[in-house]
């Protein structure tokens, strides 16, 4: 199938991304192939760009991982999928046969291991620009309106949810959401911290209200994201640790500190650490969400209070969630009223435009920016 892609090069390089001519190739046993009907912009993917996240195959990656479509042909063997389907990507894939499958944990499936390897899980490449063969981001490769993908990362979902929202709960909206009622394990009557309110903090402010928390503090650097974090269950807002530590204090005087911290910055540099456990009350949870520079080992942390103040530290991936019950789960809530995706989407793009939404991205713009397929 011919498409265009956006495609880096050079990945690492800050190089930016190139829309060029594709051939999508057919599925094969296990697979499917869906027409999106839009893409969401994900922090993830920039660090491909800035090198953060580094690349150990050769060949151009084509990025996105936040994608929904519709299934136009499935491979030899798939029974669960039909032509017409609607579905949501999920951008970690689940067998639902490892042990950590089995045991409810499908975001840690021996399957995602490969996600970052270039290849289909056959070890094969899908997706060629002329006759070089194009790395895909999770399996997936979402900044393309078709792709071919294994049915371990499809989700089925009703006719009538809105896809070029819906694609939003592919990654971001289910990240920060099981950040904070999994990962963080949010109760009711929580006062929660949610460090950095773009798409993926901006889903958790949303979790830990649903969870039903007191108190949620957005603590962002950008005035817009703190502008917009009461539309989403934000009590109070703060531009600083010593802001929201100052909040904190008023909050719940003698009480020093927030019961769950959820860390949901672009980088998850090292400095970001002891902060926000700083914040994090004796007894309490502090999720790291944000992906790290994959060779950062450098970490000041005061592991004193770690110990004798016995705070959780938890890193999490995809929210701890499984991705077949919470990906309903989360279309049903927004079909409901409960989740908001419709307020976090700041603005869409055509797929042209693919630099600028990511520059976008940088500069504190967008809740969450949109590829648009079909206009
Ligand atoms: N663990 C996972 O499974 C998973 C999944 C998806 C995304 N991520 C990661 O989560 C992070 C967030 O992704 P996103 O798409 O929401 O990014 P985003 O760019 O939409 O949002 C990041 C926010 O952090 C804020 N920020 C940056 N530095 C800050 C600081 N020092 N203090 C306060 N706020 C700060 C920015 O202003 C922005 O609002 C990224 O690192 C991304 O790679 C992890
Ligand atoms: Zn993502
Ligand atoms: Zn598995």
């Amino acid at each position: 199938m011919k498409s265009r892609g956006a495609l880096l090069w050079k990945p690492g390089t800050m190089s930016g991304w190139s829309v060029e001519d594709i051939e999508v190739g057919s599925p094969k046993s296990g697979e499917a192939m869906v027409k999106l009907a839009a893409s969401g912009i994900c922090h993830s993917d920039d660090h491909l760009d800035t090198g953060d996240l580094p690349l150990y195959f050769e060949g151009p990656i084509m990025g996105g991982h936040e994608g929904a479509g519709v299934v136009v042909e499935v491979g030899e063997g798939v029974t669960d999928l039909e032509v017409g389907d609607h579905i949501i990507l999920s951008f970690l894939p689940s067998c639902g046969r490892c042990a950590y499958c089995v045991t409810g944990r499908t975001s840690l499936c021996v399957l995602s291991a490969g996600c970052m390897s270039g290849m289909a899980p056959d070890g094969t490449k899908r997706v060629f620009a002329g006759d070089v063969g194009v790395g895909c981001n999770s399996y997936l490769g979402t900044f393309s309106q078709y792709v071919t993908v294994p049915t371990a990362s499809i989700v089925k979902v009703d006719k009538d949810l809105p896809l070029d929202k819906a694609c939003l709960i592919g990654c971001g909206v289910s990240t920060g959401w099981g950040s904070a009622v999994y990962a963080a394990d949010t109760k009711p009557g929580d006062t929660v911290v949610v460090v950095g309110t773009g798409g993926v903090g901006m889903s958790a402010v949303q979790g830990a209200r649903m969870a039903g928390a007191r108190h949620i503090i957005a603590l962002d650097t950008v005035e817009f994201k703190r502008q917009e974090a009461p539309k989403f269950g934000a009590t109070h807002v703060a531009g600083s640790f010593e802001e929201a530590q100052r909040i904190l204090d008023n909050l719940r005087p003698g009480d020093v500190g927030a019961d769950r911290v959820i860390v949901t910055c672009s980088v998850g540099y090292g400095s970001l650490l002891n902060p926000s456990l700083d914040l994090t009350r004796k007894g309490g949870t502090c999720v790291f969400t944000n992906m790290a520079p994959l060779e950062q080992r450098d970490v000041e942390l005061d592991l004193f209070s770690l110990s004798m103040m016995g705070k959780r530290l938890q890193g999490t991936l995809y929210g701890n969630t499984n991705a077949r019950v919470d990906i309903p789960r989360l279309a049903n809530a927004y079909m409901d009223g409960v989740l908001k995706l419709d307020e976090m989407i700041t603005r869409t793009y055509g797929l042209d435009e693919i630099n600028t939404a990511f520059k976008d991205m940088r500069e504190g713009r967008n809740l969450r920016g949109v590829i648009m397929y079909d206009g």
